[in-house]
């Protein structure tokens, strides 16, 4: 007998400082909650455990930004995450949030746990410290050249252009992003989680071990931490946001976020459990419980060593039976990325795309990096909705249903006699289920779902095979059959369609007017839908999507480059200090162009007169790159009158004309604000 598996599945819990985007959802969120419901339809115990990681530094800093509390900020993007999530249709079991007090007292428990059986190392050690703000500056509170790579903006605790781990005080040069100071260095004592000690366990427990079937980029990043030699990690922090450190003499010290963060799936957990009036313990205590993390691959140390090791180290919980992380998504073949607002944020996507959540899901999984990087484009989302869904899946069913109500008033015929051919489909779905979800238990979802369109793929051709609409009036009878093993497969594509496609499956189950069928009954059942059953009006399951729609999308990422590069736009440092006097000598005048003519020869250069109230004088300009002649005459400008004249080409300048750039590299005259007559000093 089938003997029910108990599942944990966390997917990782997202930082609170923004929201949630494509990328997050194509690597964790939608694959733990395909993986989740399959479970669910199998009749397993699972339980999907998420919710919003609340603490560390890049949230202080978001809120002195802001100049909002910590609190505000995790409160503004927990609504938003959770409500967001919800309404994509990732159904967790519970979406708690790290600042609860529930995952205040789970986590800092497990730290004196810890604690009290000797199991951190303590440790005064140098930092650096904001004398002004009086704060240490861990992690991304200091910024400064990196020593392997020389990027000028790396981290304190990694380089973004070259990808090394790094630790504040190895940066060059490093000034507190708080105040934009230098640091001192100043003492003080934290506790270390001595991993060293963890490296054999580690090794054997996960290289030689039972995770020999995780993914190869899982285990890869393993073999390469533990090859380079695992050292003692701080587990604790001088700041003022986070679990404050439970022990005498750690005022002002709080839990290292990647330390509290993965027990918030323990916190969440619990919390679940109180709600449903369960026991919490089963799912992290009992040895036959598959404890599964889902993350994305900036994540892995995290879950296969250092959280692994805490476990170890606490001794009342499982260990991860797998952690299957993917590679990154990127968007329109660029790196996403929260601070440059360069992404597709869920939130957005759901407001700009009603009703369409099955679309993105189908797109992501299609698509999903799971062993590569890989691309999110809008044409390759238009063309996947339109050829794949709406083509494939959508027009089979609408033809199923249209053609049910047509020749049947909707109700399933009675089959006569089965061919060959009905017999091999029938025969056929039966064995979707089991490489459907072979697929799903190995965590490959983009094949699991491409199976899922094969059944589809199959469903059209048997029509196309079959041609009920030719063969309806010669061989009614016939076609009766065809329609019912047609049919059978549309309710094979609504049961196995729920784990992938949620909302499409309801439609189509609503249409089909069907009851539960579990997953495992499409293969033991010969009939899914039986004749004399009355199906419902057919509706589309998918529409097109035209190119004015995703030219719209394009564009809006168009303009989010064009402001990045505005916003990036390098100041040019303050020049050399001047006195009154020297700006005095200059004579800034209001003046107007009164003709304006190409210097023969000279591509840059322009022959200009100009009324400057004293006097009309040429000058020389070199912006004939950027205006014709025409386009500027009569225009109002300052112009540097006193400026020693000199030749250009010949031809005698008399005066400078000022103006500047903007942020594309145009050049824009400055002028006063009001008309004012030519001739006024500018001072
Ligand atoms: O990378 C991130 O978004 C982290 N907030 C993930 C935390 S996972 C876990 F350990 F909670
Ligand atoms: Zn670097």
């Amino acid at each position: 007998m089938n003997t029910k598996q108990r599942y944990t599945i966390t997917a990782a819990l997202p930082y609170t400082n923004g929201p949630v985007h494509i990328g997050h959802l194509a690597g964790v969120y939608i694959p733990a909650d395909i993986f989740t419901r399959y479970q669910k339809a199998k009749g397993n115990d699972a339980i999907y455990i998420c919710g919003s990681d609340e603490h560390g530094v890049p949230i202080t800093i978001r809120a002195k930004k802001e100049g909002i509390t910590p609190q505000q900020v995790v409160d503004k993007y927990h609504a938003i995450i959770k409500k967001s999530f919800s309404d994509f249709g990732i159904e967790f079991d519970n979406y708690s949030r790290t600042s609860a007090p529930i995952h205040h007292e789970t986590a800092s428990d497990f730290f004196k746990k810890l604690y009290d059986a000797d199991k951190f190392i303590e440790k005064t050690a140098k930092q650096l410290y904001d004398a002004q703000e009086q704060q240490f500056l861990a992690d991304r509170f200091v910024t400064g050249t990196c020593p392997k790579c020389g990027y000028e903006h790396a981290y304190g605790d990694q380089c973004e252009k070259c990808g090394t781990s790094l630790s504040p005080m190895e940066l060059i040069n490093p000034v507190s992003t708080i105040s934009g100071n230098k640091p001192i260095v100043k003492e003080t004592k934290h506790w270390y989680l001595p991993l060293n000690e963890y490296e054999k366990w580690l090794r054997e427990w996960i290289l030689d071990g039972h995770a020999k079937d995780w993914k190869p980029n899982v285990r890869g990043q393993v073999k390469s931490w533990l090859d380079d030699g695992l050292r003692p990690r701080a587990v604790t922090r001088d700041l003022d946001w986070g679990v404050p450190v439970p022990v005498k003499g750690a005022e002002g010290k709080v839990l290292y976020v990647w330390f509290d963060a993965p027990i918030g799936y323990i916190s969440a957990t619990k919390e679940w459990a109180s709600k449903m009036q369960q026991d919490w313990r089963p799912y992290w205590q009992d040895a036959e419980t598959k404890l599964v993390h889902f993350i994305g691959k900036d994540n892995i140390v995290f879950h296969t060593i250092i959280f692994p090791a805490m476990l170890k180290a606490h001794g009342d919980f499982i260990l991860p039976d797998n952690v299957p992380a993917n590679e990154f998504l990127n968007l329109e073949g660029d790196k996403i990325s929260t601070s440059r607002n360069w992404a597709v944020w869920l939130h957005e996507y759901l407001e700009e795309f009603p009703g369409k959540q099955d679309v993105l899901r189908y797109v992501l999984t299609a698509n999903a990096p799971e062993n590569k990087d890989n691309d999110f484009t809008w044409k390759d989302f238009q063309a996947r909705n339109n050829n794949e869904l709406v083509g494939n899946l959508g027009n089979f069913i609408n033809r199923v249903l249209v053609l049910t109500q047509k020749y049947y008033k909707g109700i399933v015929p009675q089959p006569e006699a089965f061919t060959d051919a009905d017999k091999d489909i029938l025969k056929e779905v039966k064995n979707y289920p089991k490489r459907i979800g072979d697929l799903i238990e190995r965590y490959r979802f983009r094949e699991a779902l491409s199976e899922y369109m094969n059944l589809a793929r199959l469903g059209n051709k048997y029509l196309a095979d079959e041609e009920p609409w030719k063969q309806v009036k010669q061989d009614p009878e016939r076609v009766k059959t065809i329609m019912f093993v047609a049919l059978q497969i549309a309710a094979a594509l609504s049961v196995l369609g729920e784990v992938f496609l949620p909302f499409a499956a309801k439609k189509l189950k609503n249409m089909l007017n069907l009851q539960d069928i579990s997953w495992d009954e499409v293969s033991q059942k010969d009939v899914l839908i039986t004749s004399g059953h009355q199906i419902e009006k057919p509706e589309l399951l998918f529409e097109k999507i035209d190119d004015e729609t995703v030219e719209k999308q394009v564009q809006k990422l168009f303009d989010t480059k064009k402001q990045n590069e505005i916003d990036n736009q390098s100041i040019v440092p303050q020049k050399e200090e001047i006195d009154f006097d020297d700006f005095m000598k200059m004579d800034i005048r209001t003046a107007t162009i009164l003709t304006a003519e190409k210097m023969p020869k000279a591509k840059k250069l322009l022959v200009l007169k100009v009324d400057t109230g004293l006097d009309t004088r040429t000058i020389v300009s070199g912006i004939a790159e950027h205006f014709t002649p025409e386009e500027i005459v009569e225009k109002k400008v300052l112009v540097l009158v006193n400026l020693k004249p000199r030749k250009l080409r010949g031809v005698e300048s008399q005066g400078m004309i000022l103006m500047t750039e903007t942020a594309d590299g145009k050049l824009v005259f400055v002028k006063p604000d009001d008309e004012v007559s030519n001739g006024m000093i500018i001072s």
